[in-house]
């Protein structure tokens, strides 16, 4: 692709490649004005399939920049360069074809694909990521935008490894990976890929509850539940194969259950939404949902992840479940219970001495 380094894309000037995928470029760019970097994705103007793209990105970036949830990765802005100007950056380039691009915040924590292949998760690691990017599908979901390249690559980490899920609706603008030129692998992609993205049936909220059930299962086994040599075993597996089982002492059978349900071959039988799913995680734990949001709620008021990590309850097998209505501390009161008997008995008593002076008053004064 065009080099961009020290060009500039709209307010931003490009500073240093970050990465690329099969259908992007990443760098981190200076935007100057705010005194801040950001991350710019720069779609090759290879992947242009259709005369009509840029229309097409302008109206999917839109909906794309609209989104605004705790656990989705933030679009600043987003532009295009037109062809003619590209060939004064590259007088090579193709000036029939313009450059689309996205800013975006900076993620520095790397991707949930990363940090799978450098340690195992702890469950309760598991359990927040698929909490968190539940929760961001199904506010998306809500707003008509379905991610159809649902995969741990595009789950960006920050500094405390929260994980935001990033690449909605690129699937969209530049087609089903499926639907990709020829040239492009298929490698990685089709390994979350719902039989529908491999028969060319429709798409939907269904297709995102697959991937996730694929990612949960990865997050638990270190490793995705279909690893075939060519794409016609990948098609195989997904299309019929059973989804393998995986041994992990801290989790019980009946999690397999629930991977099964999220990665039902036929749509209908799936969750009907990411929510479902993660909930249902939670009771084949046997987590109370109580105890959860009260966990979230501490992370949200900005305690330390990891703290709230260790903190939470790694269910193993057979755990005993947490009582409904867990103690609470009585900050109503602050006068313990016993002090309050002592002064009743105080009271009781100088009560009695003053009554027994008024007898004696009263019977030495009718005496005289
Ligand atoms: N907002 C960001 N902040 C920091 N780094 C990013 C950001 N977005 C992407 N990257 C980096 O750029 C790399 C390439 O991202 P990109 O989305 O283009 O490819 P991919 O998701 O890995 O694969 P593909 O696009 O082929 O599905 C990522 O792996 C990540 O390391
Ligand atoms: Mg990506």
């Amino acid at each position: 692709m065009i080099n961009l380094i020290g060009h500039k894309l709209g307010e931003y000037t490009i500073v240093v490649k970050l990465g690329e995928g099969g259908m992007a470029e990443v760098y981190r760019a200076n935007e100057a004005a705010m005194n801040r970097d950001v991350a710019i994705k720069v779609i090759d103007p290879a992947h242009q399939n259709s005369p009509d793209f840029t229309a097409k990105f302008e109206r999917e970036a839109r909906t794309i920049a609209s989104l605004s949830h705790p656990h989705i990765v933030k679009i600043f802005t987003f532009g295009v360069m037109r062809g003619f100007h590209l060939k004064f950056i590259d007088p090579l380039a193709d000036a029939r074809k313009d450059l689309a691009w996205f800013a975006m915040e900076l993620m520095p924590g790397g991707t949930l694909h990363d940090l799978i292949r450098e340690r195992p998760l702890t469950v309760a690691e598991i359990r927040l990521y698929l909490h968190d990017l539940a929760d961001a599908l199904d506010y998306a979901h809500g707003r008509g935008v379905v991610h159809c390249d649902l995969k741990p690559r595009n789950v960006l980490l920050d500094s405390q490894k929260n994980g935001f899920l990033c690449d909605f609706g690129i699937a969209a603008i530049i087609g089903q990976p499926e639907k990709r030129s020829e040239n492009d692998s298929l490698v990685g992609t089709p390994v979350y890929m719902a039989p529908e993205q491999w028969t060319g049936a429709e798409t939907g909220i269904w297709t995102d509850v697959y991937a996730l059930g694929v990612m949960l299962y990865e997050m638990l086994a270190g490793k995705p539940p279909f690893e075939e040599p060519t794409p016609y075993a990948m098609f195989q597996a997904h299309m019929h194969g059973p989804v393998p089982e995986f041994t992990r002492t801290d989790v019980p059978d009946t999690m397999m259950a629930v991977i099964e349900r999220a990665m039902a071959k036929e749509p209908d039988a799936r969750y009907a939404s990411a929510g479902e799913l993660a909930r249902d995680f939670d009771k084949a734990l046997g987590v109370q949902r109580s105890r959860y949001s009260s966990e979230i709620q501490a992370r949200r008021a900005g305690a330390a992840p990891a703290a709230i990590v260790d903190a939470l309850p790694v269910a193993l097998p057979k755990t005993t479940p947490l009582p409904a209505n867990p103690p609470q501390a009585n900050t109503a009161s602050t006068v313990p219970a016993s002090t309050i008997r002592m002064y009743q008995i105080t009271i009781i008593v100088m009560l009695a001495i003053i009554v027994m002076l008024l007898v004696i008053c009263v019977g030495l004064l009718s005496a005289r």
